[in-house]
Order: C-alpha cells, then sequence, then structure tokens
C-alpha cells in the first residue's frame, strides 16, 4: 500500500519510521516532513492544510492510507473533504471528521460532552464579552489558582493558571474583550484547578470498538523542575509509573468507555487517535482535555513500544475490524528527550548545522525541527530532535538518552536534563 503521513514533527517522523518498518507498506510519502522523514520516505512539499494539494497527491501516488498528524487539518475538516471527494472517498483518513475533532477544537465542546457522558473533569461555566460580568463573579465563587481556557486552538498557549484573582479577572477581560489570542478567545472556559499529577493515554478507535496503546508522561514546560513557559513538550516518559493496574482499569471504565460510546451516541464517526490528557486527583483520574491526535513527544515515546504492524492496525480502523487486532507491547520502557533551539519557546535562531546523529547507536534520533540544507542537517525549528531510548527501567532509558545527546551538537542547544525528576 502507499501511504501518506500529514505534518512535519517528531511525532510524524516516528509515525513514518514505524509504519516504514512494515511489509505492507509499498511507498511511503510524508507532507512536508523533515530531515528525518526524507531519509526513509518520500517528503511533499505540501501544506498540512492545502487540501486540493493533498489531493493531487493522493489520487497521482495511488495513495491509500492518509495519517494525520496534527490538530489543524482535522479541525479544518480534512477527513470531511476526502469524503465528500468521489475520487477520494475510499482512501482511508486515520483522524476523525469535523464534527468530532471539535473534541479539540473547542473546549466548550469538549466539556459538554464530558457532562452529557458523566465523564469525570474539574467543574467549569464557560462565557462570552457579553457575560464577562458574570464571569468575574463566577471567578470570585472559586478558590486559587483560577484556570481560564480559550475555547479554540491557541497552539497549546490558550491556558491561563492565575494565582491571584484580580489578575484571573484582567485576564479573562484580555481574552474575552481586547482578544488575547484572537478567535481562539471569543469564548473562555474557566475551570475549578485540579491538583495532582498528569498523565496521558492514548486510545485506537474505528468508530466501533477501540485499543488502548501505552500511557506517556510528558514535560511541558521549558525549565527544569516544570518551571517557565509552556512548549511543545520537552520529553516524555512511558509507561508511566504511578499507572497502576486498578489506576489503569479507572481510566479504562470511567474515561475510555464512555468516550466511545459517547461518541457513538453523539453520531460523531471516529477513526483515529483519541489523546486523553489526564489528571490523577488523590486516586482518581480526571480530564483535563482531549486531543483528536496523537501526542508530540509521547509518540516518540509510545510508538517505539509498540510491537503490532502499524499498517496493519491502521488497515483495520478503516474497515472496522480493530477488535480483531492485537496490541503487542514491548515491555521495556521508552523515554525521549527533546533537543530544542536555544531561545524557545519566544524567538530563536535557525539554520544550525547539526552534527553527530550518525554516531548515535544506542537511540533512535527522531527529527522534529530539522532540515537537508546541501548535505547537511540544519535546525529549522524550535524542537529539533527528539532522542528516544529504551531501558528496563525508565532510568535507564532516560541515562542511555542523555549519553546519545552528548554526542550531538547544534549551537545554542538546549534540553532539561531532568526529564522524570517526579516519578
Ligand atoms: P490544556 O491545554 O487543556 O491541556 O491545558 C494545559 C495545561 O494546563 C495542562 O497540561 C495542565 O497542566 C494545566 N491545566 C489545565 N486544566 C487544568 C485544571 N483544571 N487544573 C489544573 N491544571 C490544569
Ligand atoms: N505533548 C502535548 C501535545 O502534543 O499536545
Amino acid at each position: 500500500m502507499n501511504i501518506l503521513v500529514l505534518g512535519s514533527g517528531g511525532r510524524e517522523h516516528t509515525f513514518a519510521w514505524k509504519i516504514a518498518q512494515s511489509n505492507h507498506c509499498k511507498n511511503l510519502f510524508v507532507a512536508p516532513g523533515n530531515s528525518g522523514t526524507q531519509a526513509i520516505a518520500t517528503n511533499l512539499d505540501i501544506s498540512v492544510t492545502n487540501f486540493e494539494a493533498i489531493k493531487e497527491a493522493v489520487i497521482q501516488n495511488n495513495i491509500e492510507i492518509v495519517v494525520v498528524g496534527p490538530e489543524d487539518p482535522l479541525v479544518q475538516g480534512v477527513h470531511d473533504f476526502f469524503l465528500q471527494d468521489e475520487a477520494l472517498k475510499n482512501v482511508v483518513v486515520i483522524g476523525p471528521q469535523k464534527a468530532a475533532a471539535e473534541l479539540e477544537g473547542s473546549k466548550e465542546f469538549a466539556k459538554e460532552f464530558m457532562m452529557r457522558h458523566n465523564i469525570p473533569t474539574a467543574a467549569y461555566q464557560s462565557f462570552t464579552k457579553d457575560n464577562v460580568e458574570d464571569g468575574y463573579k463566577f471567578l470570585e465563587t472559586l478558590n486559587a489558582p483560577y484556570v481560564l481556557k480559550a475555547d479554540g486552538l491557541a497552539a497549546g498557549k490558550g491556558v491561563l493558571i492565575l494565582n491571584d484573582l484580580e489578575e484571573a479577572k484582567t485576564e479573562l477581560k484580555n481574552m474575552l474583550v481586547d482578544a488575547k489570542f484572537g478567535n481562539a478567545s471569543t469564548k473562555v472556559v474557566i475551570e475549578e484547578f485540579l491538583d495532582g499529577i498528569e498523565l496521558s493515554c492514548f486510545v485506537l478507535t474505528d468508530g466501533k470498538d477501540y485499543k488502548i496503546l501505552p500511557t506517556a508522561k510528558d514535560y511541558k514546560r521549558i525549565g527544569e523542575g516544570d518551571t517557565g513557559l509552556n512548549t511543545g513538550g520537552m520529553g516524555a516518559v512511558s509507561p508511566v509509573p504511578f499507572a497502576t493496574e486498578d489506576f489503569f482499569n479507572k481510566i479504562e471504565n470511567q474515561i475510555v468507555k464512555p468516550t466511545v460510546e459517547g461518541l457513538q451516541k453523539d453520531n460523531l464517526p471516529y477513526v483515529g487517535f483519541i489523546f486523553i490528557g489526564l489528571i490523577k486527583v488523590g486516586d482518581d483520574p480526571k480530564v483535563i482535555e482531549y486531543n483528536v491526535r496523537m501526542g508530540d513527544p509521547e509518540t516518540e515515546a509510545v510508538l517505539p513500544r509498540l510491537k503490532t504492524d502499524m499498517v496493519q492496525i491502521f488497515k483495520a480502523m478503516g474497515n472496522q475490524t480493530l477488535s480483531s487486532i492485537d496490541i503487542e507491547i514491548d515491555n521495556r520502557a521508552a523515554t525521549t528527550i527533546v533537543m530544542v533551539s536555544g531561545g524557545y519557546p519566544e524567538a530563536y535562531e535557525k539554520g544550525k548545522e547539526i552534527t553527530g546523529i550518525e554516531t548515535i547507536e544506542d537511540s533512535i534520533v527522531f527529527h522534529a525541527g530539522a532540515k537537508f540544507q546541501d548535505d547537511k542537517v540544519v535546525t529549522s525549528g524550535g524542537r529539533v530532535l527528539a532522542i528516544t531510548s529504551y531501558g528496563e527501567t525508565y532510568q535507564e532509558a532516560i541515562k542511555k538518552s542523555y549519553q546519545s545527546i552528548e554526542k550531538l551538537h547544534f549551537d545554542k542547544m538546549y534540553y532539561r536534563k531532568d526529564i522524570g525528576f517526579d516519578l
């Protein structure tokens, strides 16, 4: 089969790496891809939201499966675009249609979904600029810290957690009245603060049945000890050591099952990944957010532990036979450390030569913001490389990644030296 992966990050390199191992994959394409995908697939210079150009590439290359990496094309309806097109309607698209993608595209939609299906999550109310005064009153009923979430997609930046009531009110006004996050904050969800440790659960569904992939924990803050600005993710550990069997059963029964059943009850067709952001409060899991795709860098730690053929899984998802697939998981831990450009997540320079990649033996180097320039690999984004290693324990895996990083270099590179510190 010919397969196309949409996206250009570490997540997409990992998908390509896993798909390329399958005997069922004949030709593999990535759009737009990076230097990592270029080495194992054909990169197509197409943006993930240029549906007409994607259509042309799919027809020209006889592509039968399209795996959508990031959320933007899903929220913009790439799956619906395929279904509505005579020439594309039989192509398997991994990623939900627009209606279900609202689970990530709108925080309010996700909250209403959870309420409707009794899925544990933080109490909330949502507000627009027409009732901002009510928002202030609602904040007064809550205890600090205050959690404000822009309703729409804001590239991971739309959540504010504030300790001071007056500051929370000011930020609510900034979001609703002064459009701090543009259209994404015309509506704001205010939530009860949940105190606990976070983890993520990844579910595959064909709309009927589901399979759960290994859990992972990511590290979103730029600074050690979880300090500083939020990033796309600075590292990931899988499995999550505190996700005991008991706790995992709660996740499955209280969250995963009602989510998949809720999608059916609400008539929301869903073929794809559901990434459930969770927080462990006491002994109970609560949902912080849904994403309608895999996480990055969680994919770089989760997929290397999947032994089952990825293409067979995708085929089964496409013809609604996922229940017949046996998901086999490597018992070893896998961890990934992200190397970023100095300055990220704020301004940073690009075009720095990356050296040492070919010397790495004990880790897998997934490329993210990296591209070929002449014969060199140079930085082209904030998150540059994700270094994944296996270990009998997560500590051993992390140690290997750090040893590998010693051999890698680019000007102004930065990475967190404390991934796993809180486990
Ligand atoms: P989200 O974009 O919804 O994942 O939120 C970003 C981050 O904000 C999460 O990873 C959490 O660390 C934090 N967060 C979101 N909602 C809450 C909440 N209700 N209580 C505590 N922390 C939260
Ligand atoms: N690592 C978090 C995300 O992919 O949204």
